[in-house]
């Protein structure tokens, strides 16, 4: 009984944290808004993103922008009033677990690897990070990584006011051509600058701003090091191929463009 009570207002001391630091983050007012962000964020992720507010990395965090099944992505207020994009790694499936870990097991930058869901979870954000800041002082298109903390990821937002760019896939291209260039030759500078394949790479992950493409979600790319990068390499590429081969551009042909990006010939 004593327990029950305990628990009761244990319960109660956590939902009012949880429900200050929301409207701190958030600046809702509305019930119904507060009670949707709730179900949304657990703890630790409401503490992590409370924290970055304290150090100034955002001021505010606004609508979702995407939600997927791994991840969530929030525009958000960098301190100067800029846009950014938070990405947060909510839980993970057991079949995305198993996934996450070969990437990361055959990776030399992570030594030790974390075998609980949340540690992994971590991991993986932090992944996230260092291959987008390899990427991008390597010169490669991508968003600027701001900071990364526990599973809650801040880079630049591509877009503006709010709406993300559209993606490769969305819009239509008047010279595609050019833009198939503008991608290989990124490709190309992940591998020899940055040492990274994407792994992931078609025009679900290619934004178009502005003319110019960008990739995007560099979560399980890996160092030329990894045992599957090789493979990894080819299925971009058969992926871009193909998605451009279909807009009439007369594609490089697989081979040929696998040798270009990895001996230069
Ligand atoms: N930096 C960004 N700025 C604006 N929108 C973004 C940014 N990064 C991702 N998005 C949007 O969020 C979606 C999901 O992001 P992504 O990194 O691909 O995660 P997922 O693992 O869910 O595929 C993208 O398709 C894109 O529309
Ligand atoms: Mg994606």
């Amino acid at each position: 009984m004593e327990e029950d009570k305990l628990l009761k207002h244990e319960r109660k001391l956590l939902l009012r944290e949880k429900r200050y630091i929301v409207e701190q983050l958030f600046k809702v007012k509305r019930s119904e808004e507060y009670e949707a962000l709730e179900e949304v964020f657990d703890k630790p992720t409401l503490m992590t993103l409370y924290g970055m507010l304290r150090r100034d990395v955002i001021s505010e965090i606004y609508g979702a922008i995407k939600a997927g099944k791994e991840s969530k992505l929030f525009w958000a207020k960098g301190p100067r009033g800029e846009d950014l994009a938070v990405k947060i790694y909510l839980t993970i499936t057991a079949e995305f677990r198993t996934g996450m870990l070969m990437y990361i097991e055959g990776d030399p930058r992570f030594s030790r690897v974390r075998r609980d869901r949340r540690g992994l979870v971590y991991q993986w954000a932090s992944k996230e990070f260092r291959n987008l800041k390899e990427a991008y002082g390597a010169g490669v298109r991508v968003p600027k990584p701001v900071t990364v903390r526990n599973n809650v990821l801040v880079m630049e937002f591509i877009g503006r006011d709010g709406v993300p760019a559209p993606l490769l896939r969305e819009v239509e291209l008047r010279n595609p051509a050019r833009v198939y260039k503008m991608v290989v030759n990124d490709v190309r500078k992940l591998y020899r600058k940055a040492g990274l394949v994407h792994g992931d790479l078609s025009e679900y992950n290619i934004m178009y701003w502005r003319g110019l493409p960008y990739l995007i979600d560099l979560s399980q790319a890996v160092p030329l090091e990894h045992p599957m990068s090789d493979v990894f390499l080819k299925r971009d590429l058969a992926n871009l191929n193909r998605f451009f081969r279909r807009l009439g551009v007369e594609v490089i042909d697989e081979d040929r463009l696998y040798k270009w990006i990895t001996s230069g010939i």
